[in-house]
């Protein structure tokens, strides 16, 4: 049984049809990357997986239980946490408070988790009390990935974690999804940075106008030639 498996998903927005028929498996402790070009319907997979969109066909399960057309509070308390693309913190609010906002289901906040996110962040320790609109892009990202951690999920979604980082933030960023990763946490992500997301990647998804064209190991797609010239900006 797959930690997270979704079958024949077909989504969009409106009358507008994005995902035509997605089948998508992430193992336990796997890191999964979707790649593909704008538009694919990468983000799309991630909100309907997640509850924000309902499909229109198709049936996702995690753990074994169905989660289709579930509200998204109900399915990250299930134990799946997802980093949206864009507007992922909330500006007005400090760092901490940011964080207890992750844990918002349960009565107090979980100290330890607080300082496992910390351990795993440590600027945002100190800058527990800072604004977040005042902080950085590379800052806020930490923010927005540490509050999916404050309940500790099997299974988090990054979307486009590394999008508008300098290239030694883009590198922080991806070592800290890896010490996310060795906790046994699975990780599906959709990144731009492809190359470097695959490295860390046990599997990768190639995704083209709503449709999953390829699939296979992270070194594999790496060292595919016909992968490399469409999709990785390669030789
Ligand atoms: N909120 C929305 N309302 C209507 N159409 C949308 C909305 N969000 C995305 N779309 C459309 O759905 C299609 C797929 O978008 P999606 O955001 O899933 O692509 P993506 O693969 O994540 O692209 P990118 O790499 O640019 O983030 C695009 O044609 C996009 O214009
Ligand atoms: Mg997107």
């Amino acid at each position: 049984m797959s930690l997270l498996s979704a079958r024949a998903i077909e989504s969009g927005y409106g009358d507008m049809q994005v995902l035509h028929g997605i089948d998508l498996d992430v193992e336990a402790g796997e890191i999964v990357t979707i790649i593909g070009p704008n538009g694919a319907g990468k983000s799309t997979l991630m909100k309907t997986i997640f509850g924000l969109l309902k499909p229109t066909k198709g049936r996702i399960e995690f753990e074994g239980n169905e989660i289709t057309g579930l509200s998204a509070d109900r399915i990250v308390r299930l134990g799946l946490a997802y980093v949206p693309q864009v507007e992922n913190v909330f500006p007005s609010l400090t760092v901490r408070e940011n964080l207890e906002m992750g844990a918002f289901i349960g009565a107090r906040v979980p100290r330890e988790r607080l300082n496992r996110i910390y351990e795993l962040f440590p600027p945002l320790m100190t800058r527990q009390r800072m604004r977040v609109g005042r902080m950085s892009g590379g800052e806020r990202q930490m923010v927005a990935m540490g509050r999916a951690l404050m309940l500790d999920p099997r299974l988090l979604m990054l979307d486009e974690p590394s999008a508008a980082l300098a290239p030694n933030l883009t590198a922080t960023i991806f070592e800290r999804i890896l010490a996310i990763n060795e906790t046994g946490t699975a990780i599906l992500i959709v990144e731009q940075n492809a190359k470097e997301s695959l490295r860390l990647s046990h599997r990768g998804c190639v995704f083209a106008a709503g449709v999953k064209c390829f699939e296979d190991s992270g070194p594999a797609i790496l060292a595919n030639e016909n992968i490399g010239r469409l999709y990785l900006g390669g030789e």
